[in-house]
């Protein structure tokens, strides 16, 4: 019998199956927004395998410290809070959960999207607070979609996904990546590969889908939004850090760009207190894949691949590392 030790709770019953075969320890949340390492190492001692979420820092020091560990299963497709290299140097296997929540991500960015262009939150604290007396010709004017452009920056699955949905609403798409996407996945999205500099310059809403790692850490800074249109809306469902939060307050306050739906923040969960004040910003708890139908399958994924892994299986599935 293995140990597996989950760091959080996951959605009812996903569990059941590995109980059958092995020890696992579902650790309470924890008091804060994320462990610390020490913490980490703490939940980790004698455990074969972690079931881990992005909160949890997986460093160098965890893999020194778990010499019994030999996998961590992330619950999430980004794994930027866990330290491949060192995972690789101990011989711990990571996975993931690629592909499932695509639908999921792809859908709230343009839930925030919309909510951002056609102003929804304002309009709803609207009619809570009893102010909607009469229609009026120019209340809480938004902006169209159709006919605008989409620039998709990554087109990976979660990219094609958005470009997808912008053909349904009339939007013409380009998009940037650091290698050109295949022409399959051009043709289905009928999205035309171009600089970033143009993407940023021509978009009209520019939506995030790369990964974070050193090359993309705040890709969006003052010098990118400073190519945006005024009238152009940011929209974040990647990781916060792809934006300098600070510079996107200013150029928010500037209206050097016109609005920004957020779903990741740069030092989650806090928010930059000066995206709080702004009108023109709709902001999420980092909701991408939070629908029952995705989560549930997330879990499923990590049992699978636990269960290979434990299995001594040559084929993990959903491997990363
Ligand atoms: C992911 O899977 O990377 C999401 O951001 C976490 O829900």
């Amino acid at each position: 019998m293995a140990h597996v030790v989950v760091t959080r709770p996951l959605v009812e019953g996903g569990l059941t199956e590995l109980r059958k075969d092995h020890t696992v320890t579902v650790c309470d949340p924890p008091e804060g927004a994320a462990r610390s390492e020490e913490e980490l190492i703490a939940l980790a001692d004698g455990a074969d395998v972690l079931l881990t979420v992005l909160a949890d820092p997986v460093t160098e020091r965890v893999f020194a410290a778990c010499p019994d560990l030999k996998m961590v299963a992330q619950y999430a497709v980004g794994i930027d809070n866990i330290d491949l290299d060192a995972a690789q140097a101990h011989d711990v296997v990571v996975t993931h959960t690629p592909g499932v929540l695509t639908d999921a991500t792809a859908d709230m960015a343009w839930a925030l999207l919309l909510a951002a262009a056609r102003r929804v939150p304002a309009a709803d604290d609207y009619v809570r607070e009893g102010q909607f007396e009469r229609w009026e010709t120019t209340l809480l004017l938004g902006t169209e979609l159709a006919d605008k452009t989409m620039g998709i920056v990554g087109l990976g699955r979660i990219g094609a996904a958005v470009a997808r949905r912008a053909l349904g609403f009339g939007m013409n798409v380009v998009y940037h990546n650091r290698t050109r996407a295949n022409p399959t996945v051009e043709r289905q999205t009928s999205a035309q590969y171009v600089e970033l500099e143009e993407l940023l310059s021509t978009s009209d809403v520019v939506s995030l889908h790369c990964p974070l790692n050193e090359d993309s850490r705040h890709l969006i800074d003052a010098a990118a939004l400073g190519r945006m249109k005024d009238e152009a809306i940011l929209v974040n469902t990647a990781r916060g850090a792809v934006v300098d939060e600070a510079a996107l307050v200013e150029a928010l306050s500037a209206g050097s760009i016109a609005g920004a739906a957020l779903d990741v923040f740069e030092d989650e969960p806090d928010v930059h207190p000066g995206l709080m004040e702004q009108d023109r910003v709709v902001l999420a708890p980092h909701l991408g894949s939070a629908t029952t139908e995705t989560r549930t399958e997330m879990v499923h994924m990590c049992v699978e691949s636990i269960r290979a892994r434990l299995s001594g299986a040559e084929e993990i599935p959903h491997r990363a590392v």
